[in-house]
């Protein structure tokens, strides 16, 4: 399997491609699970080339604590690929290779969709994945990049950048993969005690609970309950509920029939960050 760590080599594999094709890109920052392999097969059923990019971007971390713990294993990474499909090009590099010199982000107005949830508590966060995303969409150019709806909020983004950008890549969403007891899949996970995963079960329980009183009640009294049984647990902290339009990410004032809504939440288990979210109709 091609393993790809310069923008260079990667250009060459890509002109030496024969047409026509049809080329996918999966961005991920590796430690690779169930989420990801579900991006990446949707990819390859729909693309003849695959390009999945393994990258931990350092200037979308507003926590260096949280990027020093990012879990990092390429060789375990590099075998799920495999088994998936040796065609697939792994493309791997360092900070250097992607940022020189200039370890910065770009800054982006994404219509306000950067203030709420994530940006408001990750300063920067939006403008890092930003600067990376319009960095691999440019030098891969591929005809679709998908991306996982567990990070709902960065999917509307990357949506708004290409649609801002005019590029002409197809930007494809895919379902969160949850783990058995319906924990949403993220590589965090792994730094979970064995105990508190199990507990973290609690977490989409509570946003199921409020996807079924959403159907009768106004979105102030469900984020408040929601609130209300955080309270009561002691193995999490509530950073945010938040139940928003879906394209416009702002908060519901009175509910209208022909809008889509969604909860959001974020939630501190130990020093672990998990986020979740659920379409509510
Ligand atoms: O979702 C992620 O893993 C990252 O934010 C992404 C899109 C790969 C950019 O670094």
């Amino acid at each position: 399997m091609p393993l790809i760590r310069t923008e260079k080599e990667l250009r060459k594999q890509l002109l030496a491609l024969t047409e026509p094709t049809s080329l996918g890109l999966v961005p991920t920052m590796g430690a690779l699970h169930q989420g990801h392999a579900a991006l990446v097969e949707k990819a390859v059923e729909e693309n003849n080339t695959v390009v999945v990019s393994i990258f931990v971007n350092p200037t979308q971390f507003n926590n260096q604590e949280d990027l020093k713990k990012y879990p990092q294993d390429l060789t375990s990474d590099v075998s799920m690929l495999e088994a998936i499909s040796p065609k697939i090009i792994v493309f791997a590099p360092s900070v250097e290779e992607m940022y020189q010199t200039n370890v910065s982000a770009k800054s982006y107005d994404f219509d306000g969709l950067e203030n709420v949830m994530e940006g408001a508590f990750r300063e920067g966060h939006f403008n890092g994945v930003g600067t990376i995303v319009e960095a691999l969409l440019r030098l891969v150019s591929p005809n679709r990049a998908y991306f996982g709806e567990k990070d709902f909020q960065q999917l509307q983004i990357i949506k708004k950048l290409v649609a801002s950008l005019s590029l002409p890549i197809e930007i494809v969403g895919c379902p969160i993969v949850r783990e058995p007891n319906g924990l949403a899949m993220s590589s965090r996970n792994e730094r979970l005690t064995k105990d508190l995963r199990n507990e973290a079960s609690f977490i989409y329980n509570t946003l199921i609970k409020a996807k079924n009183k959403f159907g009768t009640k106004s979105a102030n009294y469900v984020q408040e309950w929601v609130s209300n049984q955080f309270k009561k647990n002691p193995h999490f902290e509530l950073e945010y509920i938040k139940i928003t339009d879906v394209d416009t990410l702002s908060p519901v004032k009175k509910k209208q029939r022909n809008k889509k809504y969604r909860a959001f939440i974020a939630v501190y288990a130990d020093n672990v960050r998990l986020i979740d979210n659920i379409a509510l109709n």
